[in-house]
């Protein structure tokens, strides 16, 4: 057990080492023009089912609006995100942290824009949503994610189950970032996407499709008049 513990101490040492230095490089890197990046994260607990594919189509409009936009999908759900690290509690034995290779993809300072994805749970995000969320206090630090444009999608099992509230649930903690918060923009202005998976799927969800699109697309635009 010590063995697990030495070893899992030694990663989070080594995972600690590597947020510093990117964290060092965004925040310098804050001003400096670059090449655009949108990453999705996927706070679902389910490999590519109805929130990944939510997200997919987010990023692949963004992608239609500026074809130079590089997108990334981070899959959190084979990923260990201890919430507790956020609070400098120790990992448990045998723990892994996976929040240091995230961060490191997010502090990229071609990353412009971040879109946080998450299926309804009781009305609200993921426990997994929350725990990465949470972890995102160690950008605080300088405020490294500082106007980075920021938007959230949900998908939930209802039409109306509680996805808007999960959106403004995520832009909540967000705000705590000093990103820059923007909903789906025109046509359907909306607070975030927001989806309904019927028998697994959220192919049917033509509305809720059209916000992810949307929100990708308004993603794409600031980011790019950001530059400027
Ligand atoms: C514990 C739990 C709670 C849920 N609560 C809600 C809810 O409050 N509202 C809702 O619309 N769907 C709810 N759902 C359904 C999921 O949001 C829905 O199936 C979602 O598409 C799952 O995302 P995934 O396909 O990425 O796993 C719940 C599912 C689970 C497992």
């Amino acid at each position: 057990m010590t063995d697990v513990i030495g070893r899992r101490t030694m990663i989070g040492s080594a995972g600690t080492a590597i947020l510093a230095s990117a964290l060092a490089a965004s925040i310098a890197a804050q001003e400096t023009p670059r090449k655009q990046k949108l990453i999705a994260v996927c706070c679902s607990l389910r490999k590519g089912k109805t929130t990944s594919a939510a997200l997919m189509h987010c990023l692949n409009a963004a992608k239609e609006q500026d074809p130079d936009l590089d997108t990334e999908l981070i899959e959190l759900a084979e990923l260990s995100i201890p919430a507790q690290v956020a609070l400098g509690m120790p990992l448990k034995p045998g723990e892994a942290d996976d929040f240091p290779s995230v961060a490191e993809k997010l502090l990229d300072p071609a990353v412009t824009g971040i879109v946080v994805g998450s299926p309804v749970y009781f009305g609200t995000m993921s426990a997994l949503c929350k725990a990465f969320l949470d972890r995102c206090m160690a950008f605080r630090k300088g405020f490294a994610l500082h106007n980075k444009i920021a938007g959230a999608l949900a998908v939930g099992g209802s039409r109306n189950g509680g996805q808007e509230l999960t959106v403004q649930s995520i832009h909540t903690a967000l705000m705590g970032q000093d990103v820059i918060i923007v909903g789906t923009g025109q046509p359907s202005v909306r607070i975030g996407a927001t989806l309904w998976n019927q028998d697994d799927s959220i192919e049917a969800d033509e509305f809720g499709i059209g916000t992810a699109k949307d929100l990708g697309r308004r993603i794409a635009v600031v980011s790019a008049a950001m530059a400027m």
